[in-house]
């Protein structure tokens, strides 16, 4: 049923009473778009680490590395729900023993996510460090037309959230939103488990 069938029925029924000089197919539109819309994705901190000219690649992960397997893949949104088809996504992180590559590229990528906007990397769930409380991913995202997007991502499985990240994501003091805290799915095969975690980045227009 289309939302313009839904919304017809239930002015029938009675279930909807519509006070609006809006057309039906109008208000269906608005409901639509309205849907649609994506909340920006909340900053977070550069951090001293970050450096320029990251490697094109998704393959953060080097054989012999230790850690546990981690697949992070989403999509670089617009507020209006829009698909932002020529972002780069600079991506790096700590390796398990909670150490950053300065002199080298080891887990630093640089990705062009393209028409369909979508970005995947496979590499190791970070390890934890002495001036930082939870594991976490940094993102820069740059896109034509759009405000840079700074941000860091968590992982719901950090031990310092014991279990409750909707409680304790505030244990670290630069975590100033639960969205940046993400659910955590273990896939497992006669080889080996992975996590896997998805998120979206949604950037606003300049
Ligand atoms: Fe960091």
């Amino acid at each position: 049923m289309t939302r313009r069938e839904l919304l017809e029925r239930c002015v029938v029924s009675g279930a909807l009473v519509l006070t609006t000089s809006l057309s039906l197919p109008a208000l269906a539109a608005e409901w639509n778009e309205s849907e649609k819309k994506r909340k920006p994705t909340p900053y977070c901190e550069l951090g001293p680490f970050y450096k320029r000219e990251a490697p094109h690649t998704s393959t953060l992960w080097a054989p012999g590395d230790s850690g546990m397997p981690l697949a992070l893949s989403g999509v670089v949104y617009g507020t209006r729900g829009e698909i932002v088809p020529d972002a780069k996504v600079e991506i790096w992180q700590a390796d398990i023993d909670g150490h950053y590559d300065i002199d080298g590229y080891r887990f630093r990528a640089l990705l062009s996510p393209g028409p369909k906007g979508a970005y995947a990397i496979e590499s190791i769930v970070p390890g934890h460090y002495p001036s930082r409380v939870c594991q976490h991913v940094h993102f820069l995202t740059t896109a034509p037309g759009h405000k840079p997007l700074i941000t860091q991502m968590y992982f719901a499985t950090d031990p310092v959230f014991e279990g409750n990240p909707d409680k304790n994501y505030t244990r670290d003091p630069l975590i100033n939103s639960r969205d940046l805290v993400r659910p955590v799915m273990i896939k497992s095969d006669a080889q080996r488990s992975v996590a896997v975690v998805t998120f979206d980045l949604v950037m606003e227009t300049v």
